[in-house]
């Protein structure tokens, strides 16, 4: 796929030096998603502080994209709220999709913009990130919580 020069050094260099892979000790909320298109995969685990995400990480295997905007994510929910870290969730759902984002707090996460012109991709962008919605649902809904039913993201 043809990407912005600089976007693509963005991308790869999350993708060669993933932030925040590995895995949680403790209580953490975990979810694993596979993208049915390829059979990759993404398990996602976040350790709470009351309704902010402490800490985040991930392990898994997938391309280039599913790599970087998990690392990427990692990176920006980290701090958050639960409902910032679903809105900017959303944000990037729209941009992936290519519908306007109101959102300036993307950050290096636009270096992925250019997957919305690659729908066989989408689902690579958004693997983990569905992942944090499930996980963040799951904090909601139960307090703590896990997910370890091999759910496919849609
Ligand atoms: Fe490739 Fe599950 S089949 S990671
Ligand atoms: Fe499997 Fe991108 S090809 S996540």
């Amino acid at each position: 796929m043809q990407l912005d020069d600089l976007y693509r050094q963005v991308i790869m260099d999350h993708y060669q030096h993933p932030r925040n892979r590995g895995q949680l000790e403790g209580d953490a909320v975990s979810v694993h998603l596979h993208n049915p298109t390829c059979g990759d995969d993404v398990t996602l685990q976040l350790a709470m502080d009351g309704d902010v995400v402490r800490d985040v990480r991930f392990q898994g295997v997938g391309c280039s994209i599913s790599i970087a905007s998990a690392s990427m994510m990692t990176e920006a929910i980290r701090g958050k709220k639960l409902d910032d870290a679903l809105a900017l969730s959303d944000s990037f759902h729209r941009m992936i999709r290519g519908e306007e984002t109101d959102s300036e707090d993307l950050g290096d996460l636009e270096a992925l913009q250019g997957v919305s012109k690659f729908p066989a991709r989408v689902k690579c962008a958004l693997l983990a990130w569905n992942a944090l919605e499930r996980a963040v649902g799951i904090e909601k809904n139960r307090g703590r919580g896990t997910d370890d039913g091999d759910g496919a993201a849609g």
